[in-house]
């Protein structure tokens, strides 16, 4: 970015500017456009703030510039933009001197970070991907830290949508990924976060706020009144217990396991979002700072109270009621949680795993029960969970319709979101918690068919790989070039295995996959799934089953890719033109 400076260049005569009508100069980090109209001298940078293309090829008229590629006009005296989408062009100071022109060929402001913030603001207000690109870039160059640019994102989706919606899901999901992604990608996914949030919100009617209630009921209270609004579909009730909840200051994980109890009242809502949108709420906060929780949470309620249960759905009612097989399982598990407590040293989640891909929901239940005999923790059992969900991905068979990619999406990221709220709440005796499991272990089971027959997952047992490359850069290069093209799903799953079992970098793997994403106009599932596999694959590292959960998440990325990369374009054209330099060489341009 240019810095602030005094500096100023002769342009040439005024007599040679009226005559000539325009001159460019290119002194500076980019093209300068000095034009005579009715009597007054103005200087602009050249480069169409749209997309680059030479303003000097455009007409004036009127005190009006016209850029003749995609008519985006600009008022001569500010450069303003009429057309908001093309963005204001940067204007600089012309001094006239014995009939000389002279150009201040740097430009700055004197506070970048508040101009910024302010172009985000506008950006987002009218849905303006380039100047939302350009303000993310611009904020971060002048070192304005990722986290206050994800709350400003997430206040204002907060405020100017009635309810969580899939663009903020997108922006905290990104956001978790910030700290393993490389500079590049990082403004990329605060682009992409962004750029969600304002289309969420366009159009929409601003949240109207609600007050928590006047009296101080006791956090038990208030967890069964959240239930009972929930369980009723009233909202105004459920956002003022909430409200209350907040204002009385429990804590993040008291609020979190209130939420999950209300949620879970349906088993599976709205095929699990209504829990993976509870979560990220929650992780948006741990981002942006608690004291945001009034502005944040209340936003979840309205979907939380509206979802619909697996209840109602025959699949989960016959020829097994699991519904009936969840509540009768939920009243036996605290107890046998206390009885387990005792016990240390648990640890077959993989084992456990297996079991719950059975196809039998009774056994799948009792499987559960023996875990926590033998001492495993409500957080040991959804780890487990998310471990077979993600299993369920990774051999997910390509004989089934592309749509059934979802099916299996939802079971894995509702079981991830079930896993980090009970790492979260942190007890073994939440209701909410155990029914949470219970709901995701016979979506898990409702799922089954998918793998039938199971894809084999590459690089089991002594299977080396050979014929793929070795090296981890060339490794990575020919998964990005998988994910050009289509139906790559087995080529990307067997390019993971042969990465991992080399034992190179996870994080160098994990950078590709997240390039891979960003550089797609992705749909919301997959940078829910990028998310959901990385906090998982955590939990493993660099084992059987972290590669796994690893493949599964690049099978689902290659069934998905590629894409048009039209928002990529705009994220590109953003950062060149920050960067100065000329987009457009034109030829016979004046000088
Ligand atoms: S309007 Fe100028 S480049 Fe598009």
């Amino acid at each position: 970015m240019d810095a602030p400076s005094r500096e100023f260049m002769l342009a040439g005569s005024l007599d040679e500017l009226k005559a000539k009508g325009r001159l460019v100069l290119h002194g500076g980090h980019r093209p300068i456009l000095v034009v005579y109209d009715r009597g007054r001298v103005f200087a602009f940078d050249n480069r169409c703030p749209h997309m680059g293309f030479p303003l000097e090829r455009g007409s004036i008229e009127d005190g009006i510039l016209t850029c003749h590629w995609h008519h985006a006009r600009f008022d001569l005296e500010s450069g303003c933009t009429f057309d908001l989408w093309a963005d204001d062009v940067p204007i600089f100071p012309v001094e006239l001197r014995d009939g000389e022109v002279w150009v201040k060929t740097t430009f700055g402001d004197a506070d970048p970070a508040a101009h910024w913030r302010q172009r985000l603001a506008d950006g987002l207000a009218h849905d303006l991907g380039l100047v939302i690109a350009k303000a993310v870039h611009g904020q971060l160059a002048t070192d304005v830290p990722a986290a206050d640019i994800v709350r400003q994102v997430a206040l204002f989706g907060a405020q100017n949508r009635d309810g969580w919606g899939v663009g903020l899901t997108i922006l905290t999901a990104l956001a978790n990924l910030l700290p393993v992604l490389p500079e590049e990608e990082a403004y990329l996914a605060l682009f992409h976060g962004a750029r969600r949030v304002a289309a969420d919100c366009d159009g929409e009617p601003p949240r109207r706020e609600r007050a928590p209630l006047g009296s101080q009921p006791d956090p038990v209270t208030l967890k069964r009144w959240l239930r009972r609004w929930t369980n009723v579909r009233h909202r105004e009730a459920a956002e003022r217990t909430l409200l209350t909840a907040i204002a009385a200051g429990l804590s993040p994980a008291v609020l979190a396991d209130t939420l999950v109890a209300a949620a879970t009242e349906r088993a599976f809502a709205d095929t699990g979002h209504s829990l993976d949108f509870i979560n990220k709420a929650v992780e948006c906060l741990d981002l942006i700072g608690w004291e945001h929780a009034a502005a944040v949470l209340p936003t979840v309620v309205g979907q939380m109270v509206a979802a619909r249960g697996a209840e109602e759905s025959t699949a989960w009612r016959q020829p097994v009621d699991l519904v009936a097989l969840c509540e009768q399982a939920a009243s036996e598990l605290p107890q046998l949680f206390a009885t387990g407590r005792g016990v240390h040293g648990w640890s077959d989640h993989a084992a456990l795993a297996r079991e719950l891909l059975g196809d039998d929901p009774v056994g799948i239940v009792d499987a559960l029960k023996a875990a926590i005999r033998a001492g495993a923790a409500s957080t040991d059992l959804s780890r487990s969970l998310a471990y077979a969900a993600a299993l369920r991905v990774a051999r997910f068979g390509n004989a089934n319709e592309h749509s059934d990619w979802e099916t299996a999406h939802h079971v894995f990221t509702y079981a991830n979101a079930v896993d980090q709220m009970l790492k979260r709440i942190g007890t073994a005796n939440s209701h909410g918690a155990v029914r949470g499991i219970l709901h995701g272990a016979m979506a898990l089971y409702l799922t089954r068919y998918l793998n039938v027959p199971p894809a084999r997952i590459p690089g089991e047992g002594d299977e080396q790989l050979d014929d793929l490359p070795a090296d981890a850069e060339t490794i990575c290069a020919a998964l990005l070039d998988a994910f050009d093209r289509q139906r790559q799903v087995d080529v990307a799953a067997r390019l993971v295995a042969r990465h991992l079992k080399l034992g190179h970098s996870p994080q160098a793997l994990i950078a590709t996959l997240a390039r891979a994403v960003l550089r797609e106009d992705a749909g919301f599932h997959a940078y829910q799934m990028l998310e959901a596999g990385v906090r998982q694959f955590t939990e493993w590292d660099n084992t059987d089953e972290g590669r796994h959960i690893l493949i599964a998440v690049a099978r689902y990325l290659a069934a998905h890719s590629p894409t048009e990369r039209a928002a990529l374009q705009t994220a590109d054209i953003a950062r060149r033109l920050m960067r100065g330099g000329e987009l457009h060489q034109e030829e016979g341009a004046s000088s």
